[in-house]
């Protein structure tokens, strides 16, 4: 690999493209990565606009002109691999994958999930949250397996729940550290430093990650 080298990467969208955003800056910065399109589910979202701005290509396959997930699955595949990514990063796409899907980006797709898994998988995590009475939530980056937010964990940023929050408060506050930790996990991959072994294993810089890397409270992320 030569120094110069950048990831090429497709990320997938369904609305606010806040993470997307992160991502784009960091490209736009020291981040080694080539962001060769955005594709939605959905259209007129706004993460549509932050990829436009920045000059990405940009498509809508809008899932509700399929019969199925199978047929969506298949077509986005399609559409992905026209830009011959070697990482997909989801970046807020709200649809649940087929294991077809999944298998045929095996290790190379991330996911950014707002809750230290493997708690509050799924919807609603930060009310969830302060439901169960939390003291620490926070967000996790994995590469994404055909369990739902279950897949190998790489990196996780803690944010301290605080007398008041309600979902809102909190999800924005995780919200920062996402946009810290998904471009962090991403340029780990780029410089090839951080795979996924065919038994599930997460391996960063030669060792196995027994744990996820984690960002606490005051940490300063690089
Ligand atoms: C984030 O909270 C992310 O963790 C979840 O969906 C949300 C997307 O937000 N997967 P944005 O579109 O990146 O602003």
């Amino acid at each position: 690999m030569s120094d110069n080298h950048k990831l090429p990467l497709v990320a997938l969208i369904s609305g606010s493209g806040t993470n997307l955003q992160a991502i784009i800056d960091g490209a736009v910065g020291d981040l080694p990565v080539e962001i060769r399109a955005v594709i939605s589910n959905r259209p007129d979202v706004h993460g549509l606009t932050r990829a436009d701005n920045a000059n990405i290509p940009t498509r809508v396959l809008n899932h509700k002109a399929f019969p199925d997930r199978e047929s969506y699955d298949q077509a986005l595949i399609e559409l992905i691999d026209e830009y011959q990514p070697e990482l997909v990063v989801l970046a807020g796409f709200m649809r649940i994958l087929t294991p077809g899907f999944v298998r045929h980006y095996a290790g190379r797709m991330f996911n950014i999930h707002p809750s230290l898994l493997p708690k509050f998988r799924g919807l609603n995590t930060h009310q969830q949250a302060l439901d169960e009475g939390e003291t620490l939530h926070g967000a996790s980056v994995h590469f994404v397996t055909e369990e739902l937010d279950g897949g190998p964990l790489i990196v996780q940023a803690q944010v301290p729940v605080q007398d008041g929050d309600d979902a809102r408060t909190l999800a924005n506050r995780v919200l920062q550290r996402e946009h810290l930790i998904y471009p962090l996990a991403i340029r780990w991959f780029a410089q090839q430093r951080l795979w996924l072994a065919g038994n599930g294993q997460v391996y960063l810089d030669d060792q196995p990650l027994q744990q996820p890397v984690l960002f606490t409270p005051d940490q300063e992320i690089a």
